[in-house]
């Protein structure tokens, strides 16, 4: 019988730290040996020419969310994760929405429901706390924080789900007895609202709006707000879907009086533009999530920020509806004003495309910070590191080998989503994952699916901070 399971021969290995060229031998789903002549194996990949980095983890991603009612989500967990093993992904971290009145241990309970057995990756969940009653806060998260659930979101912007100041300072509070890290959606609420409501008294009702009526102010005051609120308690944040220059101002200002405050952007700050919003008809709702892409001179600072390290993370925030659905972007009510039109758009397949093509094969950033963005900060912030996010004995044999010559267009009759659109049609790219390995099975290969639904797993994770091993 072989020692190994499999090697995957003749890679150049990328970690956040080094590339180096060795075989990698996998043994009961884990990386059992870094070296040359691993010995015999039941199984060798020839990856000669090919990069082998840490598979992707994308800790932003909404998958069957409840939201307005008549609206619904493009991707169940079937669909969201399928998609996601073809951008390079082999973790996601979804959100468990907590609704108004429903406990937190209910919310879990159900998204079990929807995840186990139907997923591609290995998913783990961020809970999202809507209803910070003292049960929630007192009793239901520090048993979940207990049972591997170890991140929250809370959101100061949405109706049915924004917190006050006061309730986001009591579950910081709660957060940092049990150790759970949180997330912040920062925009001012009241800010948007009034300008929403000027808006609408113009009778201006074109997705363009949407762009206006959440400016950079909104962003900025609101994440200077959170920064504060997490100082008060002395919580770390992380800072999600940052937009633009003053946000991250604001990230960096807090860092320099000490505070532990972690940003992460995405695709759409990089590639979009309050441009996009403007198109003929209704066309700019397929860009409509919030915040919105701003400008320029966004984009080049959200650039700046990936490569200084204003930002930890780089995810997705994928979060889809289909356009020509009356259930999606073409609910009756968005047809007659963009304040309803729901907010989100697809990304999880085309993240690490555009940014391995945007930044690595473009030269904006260099393979060890691409897997840093895409991979191994993600473990090290979440509790998954280093089970995941690397290539080291050891760790998960989640390995993602990427063409880096390798040309593609994004169109939408590429992607695996249940959307019906890509925001990115049309982009070509430079550098393409070929083979999607997840814990030393081979998942996906040369574009074709390659395992039953259900490979992927449900991950409990250590709290911010320690280690998964
Ligand atoms: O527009 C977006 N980003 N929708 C997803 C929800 C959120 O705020 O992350
Ligand atoms: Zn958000
Ligand atoms: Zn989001």
């Amino acid at each position: 019988m072989s020692a190994l399971d499999t090697i995957v021969s003749g890679a150049t290995i990328c970690t956040d730290s080094e590339t180096f060229q060795a075989d990698i031998g996998i043994k009961d789903g884990r990386i059992a040996a870094i070296g040359h002549d691993l010995g015999d194996a039941a199984e060798v990949i020839d990856a000669t020419g090919l990069l082998a980095l840490p598979g992707g983890i994308d800790s932003h991603v909404h998958i069957s969310q409840p939201g307005e009612p008549g609206v619904v989500m493009a991707d169940d967990f079937e669909t969201a994760t399928r998609s996601a093993i073809f951008g390079g992904h082999t973790t996601l971290l979804p959100f468990c929405l907590q609704s108004k009145g429903q406990t937190l241990r209910d919310a879990v309970q159900w998204y079990h429901g929807l995840a186990d057995g139907n997923c591609y990756t290995d998913v783990s969940f961020h809970l999202i706390i809507t209803d910070p009653t003292p049960q929630a806060l007192g009793q239901d998260l520090p048993a979940l924080v207990a049972d591997g659930y170890t991140s929250i979101k809370l959101f100061m912007t949405y109706e049915g789900m924004k917190l006050s100041d006061r309730e986001i300072l009591e579950t910081l509070e709660a957060a940092k007895t049990c150790g759970a890290l949180a997330l912040v959606h920062a925009e001012n609420d009241d800010m948007i609202e009034y300008l929403r409501d000027v808006a609408g008294d113009r009778g201006d009702i074109a997705p363009k709006f949407h762009a206006t009526t959440r400016p950079i102010p909104a962003e900025r005051e609101a994440t200077h707000r959170a920064i504060a609120l997490a100082e008060v308690i002395g919580v770390p944040i992380v800072v999600v879907h940052v937009s633009n220059r003053d946000a991250m101002e604001e990230i960096a200002a807090g860092r320099a009086r000490g505070s532990k405050v972690y940003g992460e952007t995405c695709p759409q700050y990089l590639m979009l533009t309050k441009d996009d919003l403007d198109l003929e008809g209704f066309d700019g709702a397929k860009y409509v999530c919030s915040p919105p892409p701003r400008d320029t001179a966004s984009q080049i600072a959200c650039w700046e920020g990936l490569q200084t390290g204003v930002f930890d993370i780089f995810s997705s925030d994928h979060c889809p509806y289909r356009f020509e659905d009356p259930q999606g972007k073409k609910r009756p009510a968005g047809l007659k004003s963009f304040r309803w039109v729901p907010n989100g758009i697809p990304g999880v397949e085309t993240s690490l495309p555009i940014l391995f093509s945007e930044g690595v094969s473009k030269g904006r950033i260099d393979l060890q910070r691409f897997v840093a963005l895409s991979s191994t900060n993600h473990a090290k912030l979440y509790g998954l590191y280093p089970r995941k996010g690397t290539i080291a004995v050891g760790s998960d044999a989640d390995i993602v080998l990427w063409d880096p010559a390798r040309t593609e267009t994004l169109r939408q009759d590429i992607m695996h989503h249940g959307a019906d659109y890509t925001p990115y049609e049309g982009l070509d790219v430079v550098g393409w994952p070929t083979r999607t390995i997840l814990r030393g099975k081979t998942i996906m290969r040369d574009g074709a699916l390659l395992v039953e639904k259900g490979w992927g797993q449900y991950q409990k994770r250590a709290l911010h901070g320690q280690e998964l091993t």
